[in-house]
């Protein structure tokens, strides 16, 4: 199936009071339309980094490298347009009708002081603004459907604090999709949530991929959630994906020692002890030079430190940037 979604090399570079950083550093990854990516890593790795350049949103003075490949339709036709070069109103356009994103934390994006269905009309308002105010509210209340929200004209008048955590959750999304976007980015959408209702929301998330066509970045640290909604997994490390393939190929043969440390590491209901991976993420200011994994992995030799590996191939649609990949 052709990408929807196409990084090359896509970068994102922050400037330091000498020098930059790379939390986003050469990304390449694709995802066709209906698919879920799934995203894993330790907390700063660069997951919310590259979701955040995506979308045009990342901190003032950042800069942006490489490309970021949409399809996008336009009155019928299809073009493609490269997120990394897009800023303003262009990107503004974009957001919200073409590529959204979902959150941990909902109140991140709903306003407090806001009823729940005059937000979504908000954000349908934001591209539709010559619709006429009913059909605003039409769309609002079909957006809460979709999301599964019971009892959509009530809860449309409510504020969000008046919602429990998994509707506030369902309120984001229906927001996120009210305008149908192609591609949406949920970044940690069910970490703060208890289990029952964490699986509730991937079924959504699922069923919405599905219903729409929708492309998903889902962005996680627990790598039990990816098995339940990515076909696909990439496993970021230091701003660079290190580990990439079918989930459960690289859930069950991970190849890079990173991916299996993650492995290792996730709690396990069978009772098995979990063993943290030695050591912290680098410093993006201290990179050493070579494999950005090397001072953590029980498999580091002088081969991994003159250069950063490249991703080798374990098999056609599995790679791995470690130089114990034949
Ligand atoms: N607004 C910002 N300004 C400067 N540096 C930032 C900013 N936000 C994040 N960073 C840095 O970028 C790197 C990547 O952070 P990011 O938030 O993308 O990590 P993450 O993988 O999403 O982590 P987590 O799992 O904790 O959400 C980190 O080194 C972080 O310190
Ligand atoms: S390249 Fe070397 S240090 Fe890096 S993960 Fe592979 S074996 Fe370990
Ligand atoms: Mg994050």
């Amino acid at each position: 199936m052709a990408a929807l979604l196409e990084l090359q090399n896509f970068t994102v570079e922050l400037p330091r009071p000498v020098g930059s950083v790379r939390p986003v550093n050469e990304v390449s990854l694709d995802i066709a339309e209906g698919e879920a990516l799934g995203l894993v890593g330790e907390s700063g790795c660069g997951k919310t980094m590259l979701s955040l350049g995506l979308m045009g949103l990342e901190p003032h003075g950042a800069r942006r490298d490489g490309r970021a490949w949409l399809e996008i339709s336009r009155d019928g036709l299809a073009a493609r347009v490269n997120l990394a070069a897009m800023a303003g109103d262009g990107m503004r356009k974009l957001r919200g009708r073409e590529i959204a994103m979902i959150f941990q934390e909902p109140m991140t994006a709903l306003d407090p002081v806001m009823r729940i269905g005059a937000q979504i009309e908000e954000a349908i308002r934001v591209h539709e603004p010559h619709l006429p105010q009913a059909e605003i509210h039409r769309r609002a209340i079909e957006s809460l459907e979709l999301a599964s929200v019971p009892q959509p004209d009530v809860r449309a008048r409510q504020f969000p604090h008046q919602l429990s955590g998994g509707l506030r959750q369902r309120a984001m999304i229906a927001m996120a999709v009210a305008m149908r976007p192609r591609l949406l980015i949920a970044d940690e959408p069910t970490t703060a949530l208890d289990v029952t209702v964490q699986k509730q929301i991937i079924d959504l998330l699922l069923r919405l991929c599905k219903e729409l066509h929708l492309a998903l970045l889902f962005i996680t640290h627990d790598l039990g959630v990816v098995a339940q909604i990515a076909q696909r997994v990439a496993v970021m490390y230091a701003g660079r994906i290190v580990e990439m393939g079918p989930t459960l190929e690289v859930l069950a043969r991970p190849s890079h020692p990173y991916t299996a440390g993650l492995l290792r590491a996730a709690p396990r209901l069978e009772g098995k002890k979990f063993v943290p991976i030695p050591g912290a993420v680098p410093r993006l200011d201290d990179l050493p030079p070579g494999c950005a994994f090397a001072p953590r992995c029980e498999f580091h030799r002088c081969e991994c430190d003159p250069a950063v590996p490249d991703l080798r191939e374990v098999s056609p649609e599995h790679l791995a940037r470690c130089i114990l990949v034949p």
